[in-house]
């Protein structure tokens, strides 16, 4: 596979960029749904845990073009992600930071917007407010302490910035220590020797002591589903950031190695890493959401000038990208289709996991973010709000 050039980068950015501006009468009162059906993300309440992602992009898409549209637009969802906080309306889960950070942290680091620092800190009010002491883990979905929910998910590492953006801005230390002692548990558990992950991960509710990992969207308890190890990846690349251990940085190589390995000729994975080849579906999302992750640490290698690494992490989201630029794009003159990446896959029910099948091989609201911002990032002067 070849690298995505500049070309192609800005071409997909306009084209992002177009298909936004002919989406922006359906959601700037409403809000985007999880994924398309049929092609068509459907106009929702704010209460779902993806529906950040579209203000994402509006802010993605303003930095681009310096169009007031779109950051007048993402100024009304901060509101809606104000008044969704205040309330409590759907917020008993650990998805602060995939809600808050593209939308509310976005907000104030770009227009220094009041509303959107309140919202994004009772975010992480709330988010802390879900640590066990018990095991030391946020805990994912469910009421608090109950027994068939005693269980982190590998997807909260990119919860996480949402605390330590809290404790830089209020010098609380107390956010950081939970985002740190909850990536401890997560790292000393998630992984198995060959560095694929679980998707969730059961504590002792009496002991505190790891009890076993599970699925809910992968194929199985002990194959990886995709989006779980690009969540890994990712992840491992921003607690190094934050945190600046390198054993984040090591086990970021080892989780990047274990996806690079499963992935077919194309370069878009199947939606559980365990299927290599045939019919099965694609994450689309994983690929943008890895490639995220490879130029995060790109960046984090050449601060501390290993530059080989550097330019081989960039280079492998060159080509991932360039993989999703020729076989996945959504082109702004296409139509029946409303979002910006196809074949993403949100959850695929298979005999083993326990999720209900929703979007596969559709258009996925963070599949189409990741996938912006991975396009910001290769310009050079994204600053990360995460
Ligand atoms: N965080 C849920 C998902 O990736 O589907």
């Amino acid at each position: 596979m070849r690298e995505l050039n500049e070309q192609e980068r800005l071409d997909a950015l306009n084209n992002a960029i177009g298909i936004i501006r002919r989406n922006l009468p359906d959601y700037t009162y409403k809000c985007q749904d999880t994924n398309t059906n049929n092609g068509i993300y459907k106009p929702i309440d704010n209460i779902e845990w993806t529906t950040g992602f579209w203000p994402g992009e509006l802010w993605l898409a303003y930095l681009h073009s310096e169009d007031e549209i779109f950051a007048h637009a993402a100024m009304i969802a901060v509101e809606s992600f104000r008044e969704r906080i205040r309330k409590h309306i759907a917020t008993d889960h650990h998805d602060m930071g995939f809600l808050y950070t593209p939308s509310c942290v976005s907000a104030w680091m770009i227009k220094g917007d009041a509303h959107a620092r309140e919202a994004a800190l009772l975010a992480a009010d709330n988010l802390v407010a879900r640590f066990q002491e018990k095991g030391a883990f946020i805990q994912a979905w469910g009421k608090m302490g109950a027994d068939d929910n005693y269980r982190y998910i590998i997807d909260c590492l990119l919860n996480l910035p949402l605390l330590y953006w809290a404790e830089k801005e209020t010098g609380n230390k107390h956010y950081r220590e939970i985002a740190l002692r909850h990536t401890a548990t997560c790292v000393a558990n998630s992984f198995r020797s060959d560095f694929s992950c679980y998707h969730t991960f059961f504590m002792d509710k009496d002991t505190g002591a790891p009890r076993r990992g599970e699925t809910c969207q992968g194929y199985k308890a002990d194959s990886s589903w995709a989006r779980g190890q690009a969540w890994a990846v990712y992840g491992m690349a921003l607690s190094y950031r934050h945190t600046g251990e390198r054993k984040y940085l090591d086990l970021f190589e080892k989780v990047s190695a274990y996806f690079m390995e499963k992935l077919p000729e194309d370069m878009i994975p199947y939606w559980d890493l365990i299927f290599t080849s045939g019919e099965e579906p694609r994450d689309s999302s994983s690929a943008s959401i890895v490639a995220c992750g490879f130029l995060d640490a790109a960046d984090s290698y050449e601060k501390m000038q290993e530059y080989e690494k550097a330019r081989k992490y960039r280079s492998e989201a060159k080509k991932l990208m360039k993989a999703i630029y020729d076989t996945c794009m959504v082109r702004s003159d296409e139509t029946g289709i409303n979002g910006l990446v196809k074949h993403g896959t949100y959850s695929k029910k298979s005999p083993y996991n326990t999720c209900t099948e929703a979007g596969v091989d559709e258009c996925v609201s963070w599949g189409d973010y990741y996938w912006m911002e991975a396009l910001m990032r290769l310009g050079g002067c994204w600053k990360s709000w995460w």
